[in-house]
C-alpha cells in the first residue's frame, strides 16, 4: 500500500486581489482570527500524516520560512513573563518530526510550475499538494479524507466541490463518472471553462493527492499562451495512462483568495474560537437584528 509523506505548498504567486494588504507581506499569512491560511493548510498535512513540508517559495515570501522556524526571540520575551502556555502554542507550530524545506520558483510560470519546482524534493513517491488560499474545514480533516481514499484505489486523487454554473471559470472543472456518491472517475478536466463549456459542475479544490508520474505529464506540456504551466493540463495528461479519482470530500471550503470568502471563513472561525465565540455571537446576532425589519413592527404608511 503506497503512502504519503510528502506535502508541496506552493506560495509563490502575487495576490492582487488584497492589496494593499499584501503588497509587502504574503497573502498566506492572512490570518483568519489568529493563524495564518498557510497554517491551516499546513496543520491538515500534518493531520493526514505529512511529516516532509515543501514549500515553493518566491520573492518577498521569507516570511512564511520565519514562521515556521524556531524564534527564540519571541519564546525568551514570553518565558521571561512567565506565559509558558504562549511559548508552548508558538512552540508546538510544527513538530519535532515535521521537516521545512524551501525552494524557490524564481517566475511565476503557474501552478504546474510550482510543482515541477518540487519534483528532485520527491522523488518517486506519491505526494500531496496544498493551496493554502482554498480553506478547508473537514472532519476528518479533508487531506486525511483523499489520502484514505487513495490508499485504497492506488490512484491519485483531486479534491472537488459542486459550484453554481456562474463559477465554472474559476475552477478547474472535472467530467467523468461517479462510482459512488463521492467519487467520480474522471475522463477530462479543463481549467477554467466558460460557464457554457464546463464538463460539470464538479471543480477542484485546491488538495491534489498525486502519483509521481505526474512530472513526466508536467514535463511534456507545452506552455500555454501566458507561459504558464498548468497542473490541470498535466492531470488531463496523465488520464491517458491512468486513473484519476475526483472526491467530493466531507466539509466546507473557503474561498480565502476573495474578499468574500476570507469574510465567510472569519465569521464562522470565529463564531467556534474558544476565546471569542460568546461575545462575537453575541454582537453578530445584534448587529444582524439592526439590518433587518422588526417581525414584530408593522411598516407605517406615510
Ligand atoms: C487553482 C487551480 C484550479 C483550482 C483552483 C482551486 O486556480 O488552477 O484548477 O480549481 O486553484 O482554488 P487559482 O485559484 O490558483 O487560479
Amino acid at each position: 500500500m503506497l503512502e504519503v509523506h510528502k506535502a508541496v505548498f506552493p506560495v509563490a504567486g502575487i495576490d492582487t486581489r488584497f492589496l494593499p494588504a499584501t503588497k509587502a507581506s504574503p497573502k498566506e499569512m492572512l490570518p483568519v482570527i489568529d493563524k495564518p491560511l498557510i497554517q491551516y493548510a499546513v496543520e491538515e498535512a500534518i493531520a493526514a500524516g505529512i511529516t516532509e513540508l515543501i514549500f515553493v517559495t518566491g520573492r518577498g515570501k521569507r516570511v512564511i520560512e520565519d514562521h515556521f522556524d524556531e524564534s527564540y526571540e519571541v519564546e525568551h520575551v514570553l518565558k521571561a513573563r512567565g506565559k509558558q502556555c504562549l511559548v508552548d502554542l508558538v512552540h508546538s507550530i510544527t513538530p519535532p518530526e515535521v521537516k521545512c524545506i524551501y525552494v524557490r520558483q524564481a517566475e511565476p510560470l503557474g501552478l504546474g510550475h510550482a510543482v515541477l519546482c518540487a519534483e528532485k524534493l520527491i522523488g518517486d513517491e506519491p505526494f500531496a499538494v496544498l493551496l493554502a488560499d482554498d480553506l478547508l474545514d473537514g472532519q476528518p480533516p479533508v487531506l486525511a479524507q483523499m489520502v484514505h481514499l487513495f490508499s485504497h484505489y492506488d490512484s491519485s486523487v483531486l479534491a472537488v466541490e459542486e459550484f453554481e454554473s456562474y463559477d465554472a471559470s474559476s475552477h478547474g472543472v472535472v467530467g467523468g463518472q461517479h462510482w459512488d456518491e463521492r467519487v467520480i472517475s474522471v475522463s477530462s478536466i479543463v481549467e477554467k471553462p466558460s460557464p457554457e463549456a464546463a464538463l460539470s459542475s464538479f471543480g477542484a479544490a485546491g488538495r491534489y493527492v498525486l502519483m509521481p508520474s505526474i512530472f513526466e505529464h508536467l514535463h511534456s506540456l507545452k506552455p500555454a499562451a501566458n507561459e504558464e504551466i498548468q497542473l490541470t493540463l498535466a492531470i488531463h495528461s496523465m488520464l491517458k495512462d491512468e486513473q484519476v479519482l475526483a472526491y467530493e470530500f466531507v466539509g466546507k471550503r473557503y474561498d480565502c483568495g476573495t474578499k468574500l470568502g476570507y469574510l465567510q471563513a472569519t465569521v464562522d472561525f470565529a463564531l467556534r474560537h474558544a476565546e471569542v465565540h460568546d461575545a462575537f455571537g453575541t454582537w453578530l446576532r445584534e448587529r444582524v437584528r439592526g439590518m433587518q425589519p422588526d417581525p414584530g413592527v408593522q411598516p407605517q404608511a406615510h
